[in-house]
């Protein structure tokens, strides 16, 4: 199976892209069955969601090719962990934006969470959760909380126990659900 690690942000200098690297490398070693891969959302360059039919109605057949290819990486994926940092006080326009483009790319996968900002980033989070049940997402309830003054060396997260705890018992979860959906 399949996960794929969104990195959320598509801002120059995003710290999303370390983020995503360090839950890669939490990823390493997990065992058969899951094969990780980082989603740079800021590499599809998806476009803002200007569709006069609703991407649901589209039936996975879109007009511009960066809308394709991120489709293609989506529906490629059996499960997500979001990597998100919170934006006033919520969740990131640009992966709100990729994410309204799609449907039945998302439909009944299950999706985690790791976000991150001065108050742990868990606003974003808990949006993310509401937006993901549109679909039918299983949301994992274990999460990554990573404060921006005491959880970073420079872009990239610690890896103290505390952390890599949370990132295991996120993976774990995930990983559950993701075989009982199988
Ligand atoms: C437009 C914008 C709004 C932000 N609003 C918040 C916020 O409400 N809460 C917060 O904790 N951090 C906020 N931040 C700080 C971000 O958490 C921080 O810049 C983080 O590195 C952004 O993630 P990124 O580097 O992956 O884009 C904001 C940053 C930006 C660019």
């Amino acid at each position: 199976m399949k996960i794929g690690i969104i990195s959320g942000s598509v801002r120059e200098g995003r710290r999303s892209s370390a983020v995503a690297k360090w839950v890669l490398d939490g990823a390493a070693g997990r065992g058969e069955g899951f094969e990780y891969e980082v989603i740079e959302l800021a590499d599809f360059n998806v476009p803002l969601m200007t569709s006069p039919t609703p991407p649901g109605a589209l039936g996975g057949k879109y007009e511009q090719p960066e809308v394709r290819a991120w489709s293609d990486a989506v529906a490629a994926c059996d499960a997500f962990v979001f990597v998100t940092p919170e934006y006033n006080h919520g969740i990131p326009g640009g992966f709100k934006n990729a994410f309204d483009w799609l449907a039945g790319e998302w439909t009944r996968k299950p999706v985690a969470f790791v976000g991150y900002g001065a108050n742990h980033g868990v606003r974003a989070v808990e949006m993310w959760r509401l937006v993901v049940a549109n679909f039918h997402m299983f949301d994992v309830r274990a999460a990554v909380a990573l404060s921006l003054f005491t959880d970073f060396d420079g872009r990239t997260p610690k890896s103290t126990e505390q952390l890599t705890g949370q990132r295991t018992a996120m993976l774990d979860e995930l990983e559950f659900i993701a075989r009982r959906l199988a």
